[in-house]
């Protein structure tokens, strides 16, 4: 019988040591990365670095960055920068993070953290060859909530977990880089990361997957339906789509009781568990944004980086890999090539 959920064990995230930051790619989520950090912990954000000066200055100026380098280069030159975080578009991650990698940088690179799982292999090699830390910011793992909710399961806390689903979708216009063939468009890198590593979490690797899918245009796909069989039992149902905003909401089904995630589930927010026997019981918590929820992985890094790990325990390379994998396979199924496959 359940009677109360656990306490987050997550850390105050102005304890963890100061990295020296730089950004690479100064674009939407960088902003709310930079502001994340700003507000909520001790790093320092030492220095922008973009395609453009201009864009860097800009940046830099609005972002209260000290350093803006005009082009990616001068910013893997810069000594004082420790950690590069990447916030290119996905088919740019894998050039971006070997190159910082190869100029002694730690990286932390946004999801997914390539376009498949190869470049993930080789970005994690290269971190390993050169004894930097390379870890993906999936900020939702990260989070306050996923420790109690991980805590919950793993504790069997549900029993057994047999069926879990998860959905992200979100309406685009086509102006949006997400309907951009040259840059990975379509949702699965985007939006259907979080529902496969959601089922991940839950009920481990895949040993069958059944995918659908449908054309947003004649060169770019819109949407997905997955269903996914694990090995160690129990089966997940997956959507994503650009095409509709969705509710975005997920599941966890145990033999003892349920846990239910509002929409966004993959964001900072409440959740409850309905137990077979019993009340509901409910986690509390604000729904908040990014910008209050994306220093959690900068910390961790920051910390395990301190401790000389080159590998985060949150979220290893290898649930990230063990997710591109299942991504493969889904597009395999429907068709799906990106540039850079
Ligand atoms: N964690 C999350 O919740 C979350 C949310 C949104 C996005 N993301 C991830 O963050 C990454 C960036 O997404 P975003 O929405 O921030 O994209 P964005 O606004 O388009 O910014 C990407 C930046 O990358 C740089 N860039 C380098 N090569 C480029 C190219 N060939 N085309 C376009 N831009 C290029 C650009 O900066 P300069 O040209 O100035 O250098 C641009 O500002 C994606 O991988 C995405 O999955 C994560």
């Amino acid at each position: 019988m359940i009677s109360r959920l656990p306490a987050p064990r997550t850390q105050d995230p102005t304890t963890a040591p100061a990295l020296r930051w730089g950004i690479m790619g100064p674009g939407w989520i960088a902003e709310r990365f930079v502001s994340s950090l700003h507000k909520h912990t001790n790093q320092q954000v030492t220095a922008v670095g973009s395609r453009s000066a201009g864009r860097a200055d800009d940046f830099a100026r609005r972002m209260g960055v000290p350093t803006a380098h005009s082009g990616y280069d001068a910013l893997l030159s810069d000594p004082a920068v420790e950690i590069v975080y990447v916030s290119t578009p996905h088919p740019q991650h894998h050039r971006c993070a070997l190159d910082a990698i190869a100029a002694g940088k730690h990286v932390l690179i946004e999801k997914p953290m390539g376009v498949n799982a190869r470049q993930a292999r080789e970005i994690v090699a290269a971190a390993h060859h050169a004894g930097v830390f390379a870890g993906e910011a999936m900020w939702t793992r990260f989070l306050p909530k996923f420790d109690v909710i991980l805590q919950i399961v793993d504790d069997g806390m549900l029993g057994t977990v047999r069926a879990v689903a998860a959905d992200h979708g979100e309406y685009f216009t086509t102006d949006h880089r997400i309907y951009d063939p040259a840059l990975a468009g379509g949702p699965l890198l985007d939006l259907g990361t979080y529902p496969v590593a959601f089922a991940r979490w839950f009920l481990g690797d895949v040993s069958t997957v059944s995918a659908i899918g449908q054309p947003a245009n004649h060169e770019l796909n819109g949407q997905i339906s997955a269903v996914l069989g694990h090995v160690g039992g129990g089966q997940s149902v997956l959507n994503t789509t650009i095409l509709a905003n969705t509710p975005t909401t997920a599941f966890v089904a145990g033999e003892n009781g349920y846990l239910e995630v509002p929409g966004p589930f993959y964001q900072p927010g409440p959740f409850r568990v309905v137990p077979r026997d019993g009340e509901p019981l409910e986690h509390t918590e604000e729904t908040a944004a990014h910008a209050d929820g994306l220093h959690f992985s900068a910390v961790d890094a920051a910390r395990r980086i301190a401790d000389g790990a080159i590998d985060s325990d949150i979220h290893p390379s290898a649930d990230v890999i063990a997710t591109l994998d299942i991504m493969d396979r889904v597009r395999a199924q429907i068709g799906i090539d990106f540039a850079g496959d």
